[in-house]
């Protein structure tokens, strides 16, 4: 993954476990937008300082083959984002239960009140981006990366779930990609999404003449692939403290 020739490469349920102010923290993931461009940026010459600089984003933003997203964490579930705020309610209507109990305490630790833990000028933040490329019946990711101080927390992991899922509702039948034959990090993130190794791509990568392992996924409509996908699913939601089936209802 990672090089740019002519072909890039590269439930309502709560789980909340306590309240505390780290479970107020929240991420949803939305398409790419052209003014995310400078924070993708950012991540990117940090994840990928050998290949600065990247692919032209505006012009990847066009290519109707091209899929790219990114992932913002904010400072409310996506349940409350959908709710009605309370000024718009009336402060004088009686609450309405444990919901509205638990989104006025959840307001009581919020490290502010606008929706998201955000950059300066009101943008959202942005704290990693993937993007895929459709090419009939595959999806080949082209890129994947988190902000070095958000790794490590499951968010890889959050990506490449909504990758998968979005190529699933586009109807690629396998997710495939290009790694470095070093970065067994990605590599063990792939694996354990039921990548496997089908191939090298020898000297793949221009900087350094690094070989690429291509990973690819069993075919996505396989009982296997859906089971294992489902219970992975299910699996983040806990650790991520949120139902990531609706990280994509993104309002920022
Ligand atoms: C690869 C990358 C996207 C992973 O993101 P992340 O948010 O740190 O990863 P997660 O916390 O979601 O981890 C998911 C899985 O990845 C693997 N993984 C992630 N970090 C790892 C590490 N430091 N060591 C070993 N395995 C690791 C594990 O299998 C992990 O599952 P586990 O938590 O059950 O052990 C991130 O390290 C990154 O941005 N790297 C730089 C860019 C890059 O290399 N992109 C891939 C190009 S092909």
């Amino acid at each position: 993954m990672k090089t740019y020739p002519a072909l890039a490469t590269c439930g309502s349920g709560q789980y909340f476990i306590g309240i505390s102010e780290k479970a107020t923290l929240h991420y949803c993931i939305r398409p790419m937008r052209a003014e995310d461009i400078p924070q993708v940026m950012e991540i990117e010459r940090e994840a990928f300082p050998d290949q600065w600089p990247p692919p032209s984003y505006r012009g990847e933003l066009k290519n109707q083959l091209a899929r790219y997203f990114v992932l913002i964490e904010t400072d409310m579930a996506p349940e409350e984002r959908a709710a009605p705020s309370p000024a718009s309610r009336g402060n004088n209507r009686p609450h309405s239960g444990i919901g509205d109990l638990f989104s006025r305490a959840l307001s009581l630790f919020s490290p502010k009140s606008p929706e998201t833990t955000g950059e300066p000028g009101g943008k959202p933040r942005i704290v990693g981006a993937a993007g895929f490329w459709l090419m009939v019946d595959e999806a080949h990711v082209t890129t994947i990366a988190i902000r070095g101080t958000h790794r490590r927390k499951g968010l890889g992991e959050l990506l490449l779930v909504h990758a998968i899922d979005l190529a699933i509702e586009l109807n690629a039948q396998v997710v495939t990609l290009e790694v470095r034959v070093t970065n067994t990090v990605a590599q063990d993130l792939y694996h354990k999404y039921g990548f496997n190794k089908v191939g090298v791509r020898k000297g793949y990568y221009t900087d350094n003449g690094e070989d690429a392992f291509i990973m690819t996924t069993d075919r996505t409509s396989s009982g296997v692939f859906k089971t294992r996908f489902q219970a992975l699913k299910q699996a983040l939601s806990v650790k991520l403290h949120q139902d990531i089936s609706l990280a994509s209802k993104c309002e920022v």
